[in-house]
């Protein structure tokens, strides 16, 4: 069921999705070669606290933190840990969503630390370029499928390919609501998107083979051969004057 939302109640939303921007954006000067990414997560706790709001992931499905850090070949739904320092040359994706107000705002970068090689900087790029076409065609009159075909072409025009084995999808009141929103497919398929409707779109996408598995930990998803995986996601409205970020 997809829920449509009022002005306020896009009001609300936007609300938290500007704690997560302003908190992603700080994290763009703090991510630095040495500290460790349990380092990275209790920052993050104590920005969100500062703001009133509350982690969105944790405790969520029993995910056990408050951001999601992945590294290098790491997909999504990496684990902050004491044990991983961050080193020159990898790159690192940050998931971070939270609740203000009983409403949800979810959004992710992915982040070079120190020099990383020409293909990590082209897939950051391709990765977050592939976000804004996807976005681009967030508009009253497409279909679901219009964005995810359009983010599908972009990633494998340059040669990289889009994951399958997760998707975007509605927020609002929850974290996760319909519709489901993938980052491939033909267009013109799925319902129709309509003024009101708040969605999260979040392109993965991997150098190699598009494929990804889960490891012991139960959470983290990792490119099975092993190629470099990034990430992009914003929270999105649809309106009468086309998407409007909001995470920005
Ligand atoms: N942005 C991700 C999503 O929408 C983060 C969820 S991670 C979880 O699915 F840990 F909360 F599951
Ligand atoms: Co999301």
């Amino acid at each position: 069921m997809i829920i449509i939302k009022s002005e306020t109640e896009i009001k609300k939303i936007s609300e938290a999705c500007k704690i997560v921007a302003e908190i992603l954006d700080k994290l763009k000067k703090y991510i630095k070669e040495g500290i460790t990414t349990a380092q990275i997560e209790t920052f993050v706790e104590k920005e969100i606290y500062k703001k009133k709001a509350l982690p969105a992931f944790k405790g969520y499905r029993g995910y056990p933190s408050s951001v999601c850090l992945s590294l290098n070949s790491q997909v999504v739904h990496g684990i902050p840990s004491k044990g991983v320092k961050l080193k020159n040359g990898d790159i690192i994706s940050i998931d971070l969503g939270v609740l203000l107000n009983g409403f949800y705002g979810d959004a992710a970068i992915t982040l070079s630390v120190g020099e990383v090689s020409q293909e990590a900087k082209k897939l950051i790029e391709v990765t977050e370029q592939a976000l804004y076409i996807g976005i681009d065609n967030a508009k009253v009159g497409n279909r679901v499928s219009d964005i995810s075909s359009s983010i599908q072409q972009h990633v494998e025009k340059n040669g990289f390919s889009v994951v399958r084995a997760f998707v975007g999808h509605g927020i609002g009141r929850f974290l996760h609501e319909d519709p489901q929103i993938p980052n491939f497919g033909k267009p013109g398929r799925g319902v129709k998107l309509r003024e009101g409707m708040t969605i999260a779109i979040e392109p993965m996408v991997n150098i190699g083979s598009p494929d990804v598995m889960i490891l012991e930990d139960g959470w983290t998803a990792v490119t099975v051969d092993g190629s470099l995986s990034a990430h992009f996601e914003h929270t999105v409205a649809i309106t009468k004057n086309g998407p409007e970020i909001l995470t920005k």
